[in-house]
Formats: C-alpha cells, structure tokens, sequence
C-alpha cells in the first residue's frame, strides 16, 4: 500500500492542464502516493445536476488530503441553461464545489504565499519615482484567509422571505428599501464569528512565530463594516498582545491595495476575513507575477486541499499554454504539509517525515532554477513553451 493517498481533482479547464504537468514532477521525485480519481466541476453539473457528486465526497473522506486544479462557476442562470435537459425543472441548484468543500470539510485556513523568483521578467519593480533605476522588488508574504465564513458563507436572499424583511425593516437604515415590493432587493449576508477570528488570527500569528516574521497585518474595513470588521479586529488586537516581538498593525482594504502598490517589500503576514483575503491575495499574486506564480493551502484540522489561486482560464483550456508553477509550487505545499506528519494524524495514510520536506525542497528549488534561467517559460513569461514543457524542464532539475 503506498504511503499516502491522494484525492486527485484536476476540474475544469486548464485545471486538467496543469494538474497534467505536476504529475510528471510528482512522479519524477517518486512521491509514495496513490492518485485518486475524484470528479469535480462544471461537466459534473450539467451532467448529473452536482458539481460535486457523492461518489467524491467518500473519496475526499478516505484520502490523505486533496489536489486540486480550478472550477468553472458561473451565475445561477447560466447554470440552468446548461444543465442536461432531462434534469431540468428539478429544482436542482448550482453551487461551488470548492466553496462547499471548504466548508463541507471545515477546511478554515486559505494559505496562499506570495514570493518573487529571482530573474522572473514579470517580477514587480515598483512605482518609478520610489525607483529610479526600476530593480526587481522581492517580495515574501503569507496571506491567511478565513476560508468558511464571512461573505462566502452562502446566505444570501432574492427575493427577501417575509420574516427577513420584517425583521430588517425594524432598522430605521432601511427606510430607502422599504415598501418596494420584497424582489427589489438582494441581500448577500457577511457572518462573521468568534471562533472564526480567532482560528484565522492565531494561524497567521504562530506561523509568523515560527517563521521569525515580525509583522502581522490585519485587512478589514470596520470603519465602515462596524459589527463584523470590528469583532476580527478586537480579536486580533487582543491576540497581538500575546507576541511579543511581532508588529501588528491593521489596514483598511482600500487603503491596502494602495500601500501594497506602492511599498509591498513591506509587508509579510497577511490575515484577513474571507473576501478581503481573496481580494488582497490576487494582489499579491500581482506583484510576483501574476496568478501563474501564486499557489496555496485550504488547511482545516481533519483534511486539507491544495490549490493554485488561480481558476479555470477557460480560453485556454485544454492547450497546454499556462504556466504550471503555481500549480507546482501548490504541490510543494502539499508535500511540506505531509511531511509534518499531517497525514497521519488524520488516521488516513502514514506519516509523512523528512523525505517528504527534501521533496519540498528540491521541487521548489528546480522551480526557482526554471524561472532564473529563462529558457524554458510559458506565454505569460514571454516564452512560447508549453504547460507540459515547463513541467518537464523542472523534472529534469529534480
Ligand atoms: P482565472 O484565474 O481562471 O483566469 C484569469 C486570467 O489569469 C486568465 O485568463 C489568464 O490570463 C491568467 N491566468 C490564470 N491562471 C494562469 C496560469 N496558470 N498561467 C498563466 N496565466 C494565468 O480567473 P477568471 O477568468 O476570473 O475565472 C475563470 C473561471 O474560473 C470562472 O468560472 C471562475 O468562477 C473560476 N474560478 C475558479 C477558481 C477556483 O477553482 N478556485 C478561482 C477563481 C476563478
Ligand atoms: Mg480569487
């Protein structure tokens, strides 16, 4: 039996692509897994009316933890129409099968690094005044999302139910809604809680603790978003007091994505409810290059599952174009989060120990050895090589 097994989602589009081409690294550095075929996606929706059918969520529950490549989500309407004629008028209703993952397995934290490569043509290089002779910025940061909550929780209403709107309407701030009929509105909901502050906070601040990073920032806006903003930053702000030596500040959303345009060397942890930390982690996958660079981690306390931030491309799929280094370095992740014993702890699969950090080690170094030489490189990069091709090359280094 190998010693870990592994759910394996390529999903839609250039998920499949990508997921292709971390294959050939994962077995070129012999990782001892079992692949699971696990189906996921848009083609499961139309198909069969769930995009993450029940066959899947057992292999989910019975692997060591998951990959993953991206989904195609679409809007409501555009789901119906797409569904295969004998399951419509069902009832059946779309959702995102990662999102409902996440939740499903209670995955809480979003992991998502952010590094700039040494010699990558895309790397950021900072507003010309701050930078006359325009050097590469290199940039390190960690943002951590709270990944079952916040506006992504699902609750959301069109049109409002009776009781909701009665009881809303007791707030004299609804005054411009009223009385206009309850399909004038929709009402996305933001939940946000105790618990849930308190988990993403304490990731973002051990991880600085044991990473010797000295700065922890907060992303809200509870200013304006007073209920929920201001409970993630009481917590926060009682949380910082218990470490010492780390500087925690806050920043509101807006004024981040200036800060970060201008001074992103700056920053290093990043913590952030679950659309703020979406929002600002595309931002960061900016600054090192873009979302071919920018992998990540949905991590909860039984299960985890890896991957890229970024989703399907659909206007490339299937041509083996995009770059498979966020995807690879979501692998790396993978193989890290192994080999910390996290698979056995969860009772499914063997622990995982120093073999699984050098594969890590060596996957993230052969990456880094790509991009620094430049040769090999996909359009994004200014190359003409393909998915597979890049993969190839990184396999070699290994
Ligand atoms: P996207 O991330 O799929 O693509 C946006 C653009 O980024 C692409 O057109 C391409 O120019 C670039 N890009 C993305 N990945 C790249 C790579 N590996 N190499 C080079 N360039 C890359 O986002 P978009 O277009 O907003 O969404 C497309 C679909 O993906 C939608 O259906 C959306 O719902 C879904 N999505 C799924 C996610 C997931 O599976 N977790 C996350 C984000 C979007
Ligand atoms: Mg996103």
């Amino acid at each position: 039996m190998a010693k870990f097994s592994i759910a394996w989602m390529p999903g839609d589009g250039i998920g499949n692509d990508v997921m292709e081409a971390t294959r050939i690294v994962l077995d070129t550095l012999k990782l001892d897994a079992e692949y699971v075929p696990c189906d996921i996606g848009w083609d499961f929706w139309c198909k069969e009316g769930n995009p993450l059918p029940e066959r899947s969520v057992k292999v989910l529950n019975s692997t060591t933890c998951g990959l993953f490549g991206a989904i195609t989500s679409k809007p409501q309407d555009e789901a119906k129409e797409e569904l295969a004629p004998e399951l419509r008028g069902k009832g059946l209703v779309y959702f995102s099968p990662i999102v409902k993952l996440r939740q499903m397995f209670n995955l809480h934290t979003n992991m998502r690094p952010c590094r700039s490569y040494e010699g990558n043509p895309l790397n950021y290089r900072g507003t010309r005044l701050a930078n006359p002779e325009s050097k590469d910025v290199m940039i390190d940061q960690v943002v951590f999302r709270e990944n079952t909550e916040g506006s992504y929780g699902g609750v959301e209403f069109h049109p409002l139910p009776e009781s909701v709107y009665t009881a809303l309407c007791a707030n004299p701030k609804m005054k411009p809604w009223k009385d206009k009929g309850l399909d004038n509105v929709a009402l996305s909901t933001r939940i946000v809680s105790i618990q849930g502050c308190t988990s993403i906070c304490r990731q973002a601040f051990e991880f600085a603790r044991k990473s010797g990073r000295k700065r922890v920032t907060l992303v809200e806006k509870p200013n304006v978003l007073r209920e929920t903003g201001g409970l993630m930053t009481r917590v926060f702000k009682k949380m910082a007091k218990e470490y010492e030596g780390i500087w925690a500040d806050e920043a509101n959303i807006d004024a981040i994505c200036m800060w970060m345009f201008k001074n992103p060397q700056d920053y290093s942890v990043i913590v952030a409810e679950n659309m703020f930390g979406d929002i600002v982690s595309d931002l960061c996958a900016g600054l090192v290059g873009g979302l071919g660079f920018a992998p990540s981690a949905n991590l909860g306390d039984k299960y985890a599952v890896f991957e890229p931030t970024h989703g399907s491309a659909p206007k490339y799929a299937g041509q083996y174009k995009v770059n498979p280094h966020a995807m690879l370095l979501t692998a790396k992740m993978m193989l890290d989060w192994l080999g910390d014993g996290n698979g056995a702890a969860l009772g499914h699969g063997q622990a995982g120990g120093a073999a699984e950090k050098q594969m890590a080690q060596r996957l993230e170094a052969a990456v880094a050895r790509v991009i620094k030489e430049g040769k090999v490189k996909t359009y994004d990069m200014g190359g003409k090589n393909t998915t597979i091709e890049v993969a190839k090359e990184v396999a070699r280094y290994i």
